[in-house]
């Protein structure tokens, strides 16, 4: 029974990581790629060599006046012929410094060959020692995916709006009688979403090489990207490129997409019914099962936990400073069933997999020290958190993370795969999650525009469940106490999974709530009574909650808000100041005004301010969040949030002038969402 239980948690691992690693193969990194010939070579000083160099000084020179070049230099068998192209609309200039570029790397990449081709963000160059003039060559594609993903229900309008784009582009790009061969549409297929698509074949090519090239490319882009939403195709004789949004200043030709759309929206909008109600239903249920307690998977394995861990160390005592020693004790050597639970990665593996924690692999500094990117040898990518070695409060930290994570499991909070220990080398690994923090994307000002309003919704329903379920999981209450953006991650369909379970306490009884001399957490997230006196609580957690979803909407960072009107120094007081004004739409990130409806976006920020209000008492729980946010409130019977904490003694005078100003009516749900409609 036993045997087959673990026998299945194999198998499931290992179609996890098959799909990890099929899903991440195609993920390119960034351009240049190179791609050197190894036919033939040339010596330093030949006379080939100063036939290169003087083919790149006249492309270099030539790409100041024009994007598309080809030509050659030398004679006879030193002859090389070159060409090259930028892409879309960049500006002359970005051209030039392109090509200068190119012409390095290339040199750099690929030494000594006789002929190569390189592809850079904006421009690609190429040379040969035979002629390649008018020639279609479809060999070496390189394909470029954007690691987010289509959501399923828009999927069908996104592959039609993609077909219609990159039909009557390739048709325009190839026909044209215009020299560049290049064209860009873009269609609107959802009322806040837009494709925006562009082909482009080198100009010496024939029409009819240039539709061939370009059919290839869109066959290649399907095959490895046909659940992006975005791709682009490099080849020798042209170019494609697809995103959901304007990468390339606005030269894009808006088209329309054809009839067929009121069934369709009739089909979108009875599926959306029928699985916003599955969904409610199943919520409903989950909630009351853990109500229940009777979570039944999850018991099986919890069980086993505790009988490891109230063995050895006791639940309140879990942040013991000799922790690591006890993790290193018990879980390194042999026993296979403990192995199961606490997969041990060895300190040679990960050495592999980050390339001996190179530079390059970098992908942040977090407070305990560097987290690197790597791939294990099976494939499955995996980012690696190293706590520094000399600080005693980091390895207290560790062991903390270590046995609080493993013994929780929900799709909304990162996954770890293991982790090491191993003389000074205290190591954490998680799942590696394509869109990074939920900051880097959120207060980028391009990057921001693909979190549309219904991705930001959803965003903060799953860092929602995955409070709930940190909250009220059965006997265990865990406080979190470091909610915020960058400790959000975001997978490949951008649904956030929390992460950094460092300072997170367990906390025993009904009340949940505790005190501690050391503060730890993050300036603007933390509540007044946690941050004036050390009380911590599941409340303190909705404080910061309340926090992130104000940003989240808003796009703005709490920290560091400033407004012109200087009457609010942070983002919570200036939300409280225009929601008594009635006009707390004005809070709207511009770029989600398209595709959120005023209702919606006004019962967020409603509930912002209910989490953030002073009185922990009168914040609601995790619960009570879940239940408004699936609409299960109506606006009458809502109360109005009390004051925001830290908005006074900030921006004392504005609100000793507006609390007496307030007169009950202003102060009704109602109306006041009314007044802003
Ligand atoms: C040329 O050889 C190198 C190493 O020998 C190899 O990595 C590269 O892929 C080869 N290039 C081509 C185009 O075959
Ligand atoms: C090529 O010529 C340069 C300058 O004339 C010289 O410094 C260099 O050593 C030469 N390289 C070879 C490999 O002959
Ligand atoms: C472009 O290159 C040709 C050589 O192929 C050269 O004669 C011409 O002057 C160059 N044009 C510019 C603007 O540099
Ligand atoms: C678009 O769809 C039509 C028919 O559904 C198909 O024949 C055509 O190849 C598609 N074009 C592209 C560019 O995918
Ligand atoms: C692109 O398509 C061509 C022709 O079907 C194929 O040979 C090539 O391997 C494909 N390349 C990629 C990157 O998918
Ligand atoms: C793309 O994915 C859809 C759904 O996952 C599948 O039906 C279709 O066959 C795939 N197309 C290609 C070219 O892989
Ligand atoms: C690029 O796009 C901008 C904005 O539409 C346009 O003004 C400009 O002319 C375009 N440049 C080129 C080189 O097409």
């Amino acid at each position: 029974m036993l045997f087959s239980q673990n026998a299945s948690k194999i198998i499931f691992l290992l179609l996890l990581y098959y799909s990890f690693s099929r899903l991440l193969n195609i993920v390119g990194a960034d351009p240049p790629y190179p791609l050197c010939s190894n036919h033939s070579r040339y010596a330093d000083n030949s006379s080939f060599h100063h036939s290169l160099n003087n083919l790149f000084y006249s492309l270099s020179s030539n790409s100041s006046v024009s994007k598309f070049y080809n030509t050659y230099a030398g004679n006879n068998l030193d002859r090389v012929y070159g060409l090259y192209m930028c892409f879309g609309n960049t500006t002359i200039e970005v051209c030039n410094s392109c090509i200068s570029t190119a012409s390095q790397d290339i040199l750099k990449h690929c030494p000594n060959r006789k002929e190569a081709i390189i592809w850079e963000e904006h421009c690609q160059l190429r040379y040969s020692n035979t002629n390649f003039f008018s020639t279609l060559d479809i060999i070496g594609n390189q394909a470029q995916r954007n690691s987010m993903n289509i959501l399923e229900p828009e999927r069908r309008r996104f592959k039609d709006a993609l077909n219609i784009t990159l039909s009557r582009a390739v048709k325009d790009a190839v026909y044209d009688p215009s020299p560049d061969m290049y064209a860009a549409k873009k269609v609107r297929y959802l009322k806040s979403e837009t494709l925006y698509a562009q082909v482009q074949c080198t100009g010496d090519l024939l029409a009819n090489d240039c539709n061939t090239c370009l059919q290839i490319a869109i066959n290649n882009a399907s095959s490895c990207c046909n659940s992006s939403l975005g791709a682009r195709i490099y080849s020798k004789s042209c170019y494609l490129r697809y995103e959901v949004y304007d990468f390339d200043g606005g030269a894009f030709e808006e088209i329309q997409m054809t009839a067929k759309n009121s069934k369709w929206k009739i089909w979108v909008t009875m599926i959306f019914v029928v699985s916003a109600f599955l969904a409610v239903t199943l919520l409903g249920s989950f909630v009351y099962c853990l109500k229940m307690k009777i979570v039944s998977h999850r018991g099986k394995t919890k069980i086993r936990w505790e009988d490891i861990i109230s063995q050895e160390v006791p639940l309140h005592n879990i942040a013991d400073p000799n922790g690591s020693e006890f993790l290193y004790q018990n879980f390194k050597a042999g026993d296979e069933q403990k192995a199961m639970e606490f997969p041990y990665i060895d300190l040679a593996s990960i050495h592999a997999a980050t390339d001996n924690f190179s530079e390059s692999n970098m992908l942040g500094q977090g407070g305990f020290g560097p987290v690197y990117k790597g791939k294990l040898s099976d494939g499955t990518e995996i980012a690696v958190k190293r706590l520094s070695s000399c600080s005693h409060q980091g390895s207290e930290e560790f062991t903390n993370e270590v046995l609080l994570i493993m013994k929780l499991q929900h799709k909304n909070l990162v996954r770890l795969l293991g982790f090491c220990v191993d003389g000074e080398e205290k190591l954490l690994v998680y799942e590696y999650m394509p869109n990074g923090s939920l900051d880097v994307s959120l207060f980028d000002s391009t990057k921001c525009a693909q979190l549309n309003w219904s991705r930001r919704l959803s965003i903060i329903n799953g860092i929602a469940k995955g409070m709930l379920y940190l909250h009220e999981d059965s006997r265990l209450k865990i406080i979190h106490r470091d909610l915020k953006a960058s400790n959000i991650l975001l997978d490949s369909n951008m649904d956030p999974k929390i992460s950094d379970f460092g300072m997170a306490r367990i906390v025993e009884g009904s009340e949940g709530e505790a005190s501690t001399c050391r503060l730890v957490g993050t300036y603007g997230y933390m509540a007044p009574e946690y941050a004036m006196e050390g009380l911590y609580s599941v409340k303190s957690d909705v404080f910061s909650f309340g926090v992130l979803l104000l940003e989240i909407i808003t796009g703005k960072r709490n920290a560091g808000f400033h407004d012109q009107s200087k009457l609010s120094h942070s983002l919570l007081s200036y939300a409280w100041q225009l929601w008594n004004e009635g006009k707390a739409v004005e809070l709207m990130d511009p770029s989600v005004a398209e595709s959120c409806c005023p209702d919606e976006f006004i019962k967020c920020v409603y509930l912002g301010l209910m989490c953030v209000q002073e009185d922990a008492c009168e914040r609601p729980t995790m619960s009570a969040i879940m239940l408004m946010l699936e609409g299960g409130t109506e606006s009458s019977t809502l109360r109005q949030p009390d004051r925001p904490a830290f908005s006074w003694g900030i921006s004392n005078e504005y609100d000793q002038i507006n609390i007496d100003s307030l007169s009950f009516d202003r102060l009704t749900g109602s109306s006041d969402i009314k007044a802003n409609e």
